[in-house]
């Protein structure tokens, strides 16, 4: 069986890198990539052929197309093929490729069970994001993140706050804490309480009546009345705080508003926002995806592919999540669908 690739310039990461060349290979698969696939994040052609990949000039016939994010609608795949990957497909693609006879894997909708861990995608990436998401807001805050003592007097540290405290905001707390800061964190689910508290960071609490954990372990959307008391919470926390990095979502929707334009306009001169959840119609009402905008002396960074900054790592990490997922999905050299977690990832019908 062959494996091929459905390269996305636009994103460093690559789904194939030469360990898990090998791994197919020792596997009984083929892999067949372009020249120059793993420039982006640093692996060399070398590296692949050393590994055993064929190269190629061009996109070549393969069973299997593996992406790290959606490819775009010029790229043909033959009928009958498998495309597995980051899709967050358009409802007028996955008409397109559905009826080519393209069987779609989306490994963003991969449960969130243990027994899929080494195949989520959504959480090897995550944990990235929010890594980056602090490396970020230090470059752009321009001022000292731990407590200084020197002779010349003291500095105080940097008040971090994170808002939304799954896989992105406990890294993004762990970092943050690691650097020197001072860190807070909120979410709507009370069981991260515990869990901000154990990397030493305070829980900022909002009184609530009903958990907001809902199915799947994810955040469900919170009554107007909890929005309320909310935001009244959060306007007086983020004037306190110096960054705010945000990482909140809930399933299949927009990203929930949590830091409006007032809130902005409060928080002290050189502040930063971190919004990871732009691409999402971000958590802060001032974001702009993909750009990085000043409000009122705040910068405001919209990036929620902050992943790819740091390409080379998380495509390995990407890599593992597809070859582990592919192994599950192949026994015996055929395709076998019946499994739970591949079944989960089929888009079969138009959203
Ligand atoms: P996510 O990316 O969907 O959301 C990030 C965080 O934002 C979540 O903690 C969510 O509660 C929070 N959030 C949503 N709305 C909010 C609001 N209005 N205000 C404040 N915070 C808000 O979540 P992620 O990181 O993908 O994790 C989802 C769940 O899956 C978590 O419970 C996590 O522990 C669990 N998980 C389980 C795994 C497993 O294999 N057992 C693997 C990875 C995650």
């Amino acid at each position: 069986m062959r494996i091929g690739v459905v390269v996305n310039k636009e994103d460093k990461r690559v789904a194939i890198t030469p360990e898990t060349t090998r791994k197919f290979l020792s596997a009984g698969f083929e892999v067949i990539l372009p020249h120059g696939y793993g420039e982006s994040a640093n692996f060399p052609d070398k590296d692949y052929s050393d590994a055993g990949a064929t190269l190629c000039s061009d996109h070549a016939k393969a069973d299997i197309y593996v992406c790290v994010s959606p490819p775009s609608n010029e790229i043909e795949l033959p009928a009958g093929s498998y495309l597995i990957g980051q899709l967050n497909l358009k409802k007028d693609r996955i008409a397109s490729l559905c009826e080519r006879g393209i069987t779609c894997c989306a490994l963003e909708r991969i449960p969130r069970i243990t027994r899929a861990q080494s195949m989520d995608i959504l959480s090897s990436q995550a944990n990235i994001v929010g890594y980056c998401a602090v490396l970020v807001a230090l470059e752009h805050y321009e001022k000292i993140f731990p407590l200084m003592m020197t002779a010349a007097g003291t500095i105080r540290p940097a008040r971090v706050l994170i808002l939304g405290a799954g896989v992105a905001g406990l890294q993004a707390i762990a970092t943050a804490k690691r650097m020197g800061a001072i860190v807070s964190a909120y979410d709507v689910r009370s069981v991260t309480k515990e869990q901000v508290e154990s990397l030493g960071a305070r829980f900022i609490e909002v009184s609530n009546d009903c958990d907001g954990e809902g199915s799947g372990g994810y955040a469900k959307e919170m009554s107007d009345e909890y929005k309320k008391r909310q935001h009244e919470v959060l306007s007086n926390v983020i004037s306190q705080h110096d960054i705010v990095i945000t990482t909140a979502n809930v399933p299949n929707g927009a990203s929930p508003r949590l830091i409006t334009k007032d809130m902005v306009e409060k928080m002290p001169a050189g502040s930063v926002i971190v919004d990871t959840a732009a691409a999402n119609g971000g958590n802060c009402e001032v974001s702009e995806n993909g750009k990085i905008i000043k409000w009122s002396g705040v910068t405001i960074i919209g990036f929620s592919n902050l992943a790819e900054k740091v390409a080379y790592d998380a495509s390995q990490l990407f890599a593992r999540n597809i070859f582990n997922f592919i192994k599950l999905m192949v026994k015996d050299d055929s395709i076998v669908l019946s499994d739970e977690i591949v079944q989960a990832t089929i888009v079969k019908e138009i959203q």
